[in-house]
């Protein structure tokens, strides 16, 4: 079949090297992609939230699947216009309703959802500018830290962690007051702090049945030691010591189950990948938050352990038959290194060729914010530019690999995180 994957980081460059493994697939456009994706697809010149050129083109182009990677057209309603169009009304899709995507472009309607299905998360309260007083008085009954979140899609800047009730307060007000985020904090979620270690969950479900795939650990500041400005995501680790078989179990039954079940009774459209952040506070799980896509870079650790054809789990979501497939995953390590632009996540320079290994032994190369230049060199274009996957039966053997193989990467200002995976060693011994 034709399949056309919509994204253009490093999880689509992922998603696309493990559809075009599959017999299943005919021919596989990325729109726009990037040049990895380039190397082993082809590429389309639209953007992922350009709904109707997108409508166009799987006319044009006889495409069966539709795989969403980022989640700003599914926030943006992408499945509902396709589905709503007599052409394309039938057209399995990976990915949410407008909907189901609410889950993550409002942190309110989420934490809505969570109480009423019983998931456990931290307690919180709600506020919009009209109710700022009530909210500066609520602020002086909790605890610190305290968390302020903005309700909207805030490209991940929109959570605030205040150690002092000073800061808390200047921040409700600049978020409500002043729209610090824009339209995103016209409403803010005041929060409970968790402590804990943090892991990503992520489920693929039609909407009905659930494969729980495989669990990692990500790294989101640029920092070593986790230090400085958060990132998209700097590195990845699966599986997670910590995530041992008795604290997966209670994530199913205490929070998987009741979020799946919540979304059917609610009548919820949700055919996608559930990405649930989690706290693991003292063995128990928190959901710190539900993304209604995979993580990135979790998913260039975590789509290199699923043995299982990836195509047919990604039909079983998009046609409602997820409950036959038989998901296989693999007990070896993969641990992920992300290269970035240096400056980021502040601003950086782009346009620097990028030198690559002949080979990469035990790993693979997921290209994020690459383009081809005007004389055909492949050079940075975003922050984040490569993301290195190392295999191996221990974690150590996959951080060697992926390590080994960054090492022979370079381009100018390059910067990337040595320590990714060191404290989960340091939690093995
Ligand atoms: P988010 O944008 O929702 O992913 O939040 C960004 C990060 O803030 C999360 O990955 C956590 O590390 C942290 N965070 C969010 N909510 C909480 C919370 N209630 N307690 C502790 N940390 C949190
Ligand atoms: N790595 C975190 C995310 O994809 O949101």
């Amino acid at each position: 079949m034709n399949i056309l994957l919509l994204g253009s980081g490093g999880r689509e460059h992922a998603f696309a090297w493990k559809i075009v493994q599959s017999p299943l697939c005919a021919k596989l456009f990325v729109a726009p992609g990037n040049a990895g994706t380039a190397d082993i697809a082809e590429n389309v010149a639209i953007a992922a939230t350009d709904f109707k050129a997108i409508h166009q083109f799987i006319l044009s182009h006889s495409v069966e699947l539709v795989v969403v990677g980022p989640e700003e057209p599914l926030v943006k309603g992408l499945v509902d216009y396709l589905h709503s169009q007599p052409e394309t009304n039938k057209i399995p899709i990976v990915g949410p309703s407008q909907l189901g995507a609410t889950l993550e472009g409002s942190k309110d309607f989420s934490k809505r959802f969570m109480l009423r299905n019983q998931v456990p998360t931290a307690a919180y309260e709600t506020f919009t500018a009209e109710q700022i007083e009530e909210g500066l008085a609520y602020l002086e009954t909790q605890s610190l830290p305290i968390v302020l979140k903005a309700d909207g899609l805030a490209a991940g800047k929109g959570v605030l962690i205040c150690q002092t009730l000073e800061e808390a307060k200047e921040s409700l007000k600049e978020m409500l007051l002043e729209a610090k985020f824009g339209d995103a904090s016209s409403k803010v979620v005041v929060e409970e702090f968790l402590t804990g270690i943090e892991l990503s969950v992520f489920v693929a479900t039609d909407g009905k049945s659930y494969k729980i795939l495989p669990e990692a650990k990500d790294y989101k500041r640029i920092g070593e030691g986790d230090t400085g400005l958060n990132t998209g995501g700097m590195g990845a680790v699966s599986p997670v010591i910590f995530a041992d078989k008795a604290f997966m179990k209670k994530v199913e039954e205490l929070v998987v189950k009741p979020t799946i079940s919540g979304l059917e009774k609610e009548k919820i459209d949700f055919k996608g990948f559930l990405f649930i952040g989690l706290m693991n506070k003292d063995g128990e799980p928190f959901v710190i938050e539900y993304n209604v896509r995979m993580g990135d870079p979790e998913t260039e650790a975590v789509l290199p352990r699923i043995e299982s054809d990836f195509v047919e789990l990604l039909l079983g979501i998009g046609t409602g038959t997820l409950e036959d497939y038989d998901l296989r995953i693999s007990s070896q390590y993969a641990t992920t290194v992300v290269m970035v632009s240096g400056g980021y996540p502040g601003s950086y320079e782009k346009g620097f060729p990028i030198s690559f290994p002949e080979s990469s032994q035990n790993s693979v190369i997921f290209h994020a914010g690459t383009a081809r230049n005007s004389s055909n060199e492949i050079v940075n274009q975003g922050g984040r530019v490569i993301a290195v996957t190392g295999l191996g039966d221990t974690l150590d053997e996959a951080l060697e690999s992926a390590f080994s193989t960054v090492g022979k990467i370079s381009w100018n200002k390059a910067y990337f995180r040595k320590d990714i995976g060191q404290d989960i060693l340091k939690l093995m011994n």
